[in-house]
């Protein structure tokens, strides 16, 4: 609903400004590929671009603390879309011991992901879609999606995540599916991350 919402606002205000402001025909284009690199999969995907705040990547931080990893290997996170790599870029810096993982599919905020990772050397973003990352490789997956995808995501989860691995869901979690736990974020968008152990 709000997707459709975001739409009929773009798509009015271009109207509008197309009809006083006569800006020069290049705009048109332009406008076209902007939406396109930020919101070409979200049709298919339903999932809007909106991104994790600085609070929940520190509680994400806390988290990732929290989870015991067998000694003689590195434990790994992955961000399923992750968006202009916020969550990535702030992981990396605070636990230098993690690898951290991102996969997206829009291709803006996949390089802008990419740039803002580019020189942290335990971060990697993959332009890959989340149904094609093979979950089993990481300790803690995070996804911040939207509730469409949830129920499929579940099955996913519950398909490939190995034994004793976490599974964290911003905001959204599917119907009638159980989990853990809720870590109620203290921010200004009450955010809610559910999460449950595999
Ligand atoms: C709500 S945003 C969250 C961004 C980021 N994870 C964060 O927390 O700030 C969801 C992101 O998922 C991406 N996305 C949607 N479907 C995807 C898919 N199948 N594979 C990879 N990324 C996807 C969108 O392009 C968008 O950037």
């Amino acid at each position: 609903m709000r997707l459709r919402l975001l739409f009929v606002v773009l798509a009015a205000a271009l109207m509008v400004g197309a009809l006083f402001l006569h800006p020069p025909l290049w705009v048109y284009p332009a406008v076209f590929a902007l939406i396109f690199l930020f919101y070409a999969n979200t049709f298919s995907e339903r999932v809007p671009l909106y991104l994790s705040n600085r609070t929940t990547w520190a509680a994400l931080a806390l988290v990732l603390d929290g989870e015991t990893i067998a000694v003689g290997r590195r434990p790994a996170f992955v961000d399923l879309g992750c968006g202009l790599g916020g969550t990535l870029a702030y992981l990396a810096r605070a636990r230098p011991d993690w690898d951290i993982v991102g996969v997206e599919t829009a291709p803006g905020p996949y390089l802008i992901a990419k740039a803002r990772t580019a020189f942290l050397p335990n971060a990697q973003v993959r332009f890959q879609t989340l149904w094609k990352t093979n979950l089993a490789a990481f300790d803690v997956v995070y996804a911040f999606l939207s509730p469409v995808p949830m129920p499929k995501l579940h099955a996913k989860v519950a398909a490939e995540m190995r034994p004793g691995t976490l599974f964290v869901s911003n905001s959204f979690w599917a119907d009638g599916q159980p989990y853990d736990g809720v870590i109620e974020v203290n921010d200004t968008r009450s955010t809610r991350l559910i999460f449950s152990k595999k």
